[in-house]
């Protein structure tokens, strides 16, 4: 079993497989990661094997600090991007920037941009300081499906195949960091994420919503992602009754009334006390569970549109599109 607790000894242990271009799981703040060496396109070829992901779905690069950005993009002195690492590094928002020549193609799929973020997970920060490489790391799932928030999420979908994963506990976000495009005039949301957005725009100015990007560039914005195995149907509004005789199961955001949770095999809530923040860190657990339950669909209840409830629509949406890829 490649999985250990992320004690000092093992962090070390993980850097040297990094520098040795190897692929490790590690914990952030947002989600697991699977991470290699950026800065060796062989190891982080390996990471687009493990997960099955196709290659034009460039990876995020995480970094120490802002110290270490230079070295990546021509961006550094960007005075937007100095204001978003004031406010919000470490922490779980993402920055795309042009890129310099050293980040291999692999990690940008061929684009002349590099997303980079400091992530401030301690076990993340304490890898990064010990492999003295920035680390390439999508989320540690099979591409398209559910982010893992915990190493036994990370062990049973991709454990196999990976060289460690230390386990660092659940996740305190649960959602993958906000992504902010800084590469033209205008800054982009690309992602909804941890990070409010409106929290960025209040350092940064209004941030362009794309309706649609064509082409997919970023497969956090394929339609389909995120997604279970079993169909999930994201509601308008609270939940009905399940059918007689059906297998279902229900994601509430807070408790359902007692008379519907008891037409359904398995009801999972978000959060009883209707908190966004404790909903978001639930969220990928709660549709592993829903999804290992062996239930013929799942019915998920909307949470509000406002703040991190953005964010976890936007995963609920893609979860409930029809795999296409
Ligand atoms: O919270 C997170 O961001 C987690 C943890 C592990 O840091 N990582 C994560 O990585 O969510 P991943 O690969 O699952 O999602 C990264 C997203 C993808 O949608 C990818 O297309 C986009 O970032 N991305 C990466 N580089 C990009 C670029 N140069 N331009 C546009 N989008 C980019
Ligand atoms: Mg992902």
């Amino acid at each position: 079993m490649p999985r250990v607790p992320a004690s000092q000894e093992n962090v070390a242990l993980a850097a040297e497989i990094l520098r040795r271009g190897g692929v490790v799981a590690f914990p952030t703040e947002t989600v697991y990661g699977l991470g290699a060496d950026a800065l060796n396109a062989e190891a982080c070829a390996r990471i687009f094997a493990v997960k099955r992901r196709p290659h034009f779905d460039p990876l995020i690069v995480h970094v120490r600090g802002i110290g270490d950005v230079g070295a990546l993009t021509t961006a550094g002195d960007d005075p937007r991007l100095e204001r978003l690492a004031a406010a919000f590094w470490p922490g779980p928002l993402t920055v795309v920037v042009p890129r310099r020549d050293i980040v291999p193609g692999i990690v940008t799929a061929g684009l002349e941009t590099v997303a980079v973020r400091v992530p401030s997970h301690p076990v993340a920060r304490a890898l990064l300081e010990a492999a003295g490489c920035p680390i390439a790391a999508p989320s540690a799932n099979p591409f398209g499906y559910i982010s893992p928030t915990t190493a036994d999420h990370v062990e049973q979908q991709i454990g196999a195949e990976v060289d460690l994963i230390l386990d660092g506990g659940a996740t305190p976000h649960g959602v993958e960091s906000t992504i902010v495009d800084l590469s033209g005039a205008a800054p982009v949301l690309l992602r909804p994420g941890a990070v409010e957005a409106e929290r960025i725009e209040a350092v940064l100015g209004l941030l362009v919503r794309p309706v649609r990007k064509e082409p997919v560039t970023a497969p956090g914005q394929l339609d389909s992602h995120y997604a279970p195995r079993t169909p999930l149907e994201l509601l308008d509004g609270r939940a009905g009754p399940a059918a007689p005789g059906e297998r279902a199961g229900l994601l509430a955001f807070r408790a359902p009334e007692p008379g519907v949770a008891s037409t359904y095999a398995r009801v999972e809530v978000l959060s009883p006390r209707g908190d966004l923040r404790e909903a978001a860190a639930r969220l990928f657990s709660c549709l592993h569970d829903l999804d290992g339950a062996g239930l013929s669909r799942i019915v998920a209840e909307p949470v509000p549109s406002e703040g991190l409830g953005v964010a976890i629509l936007d995963r609920l949406g893609r979860a409930q599109a029809k795999r296409r890829v």
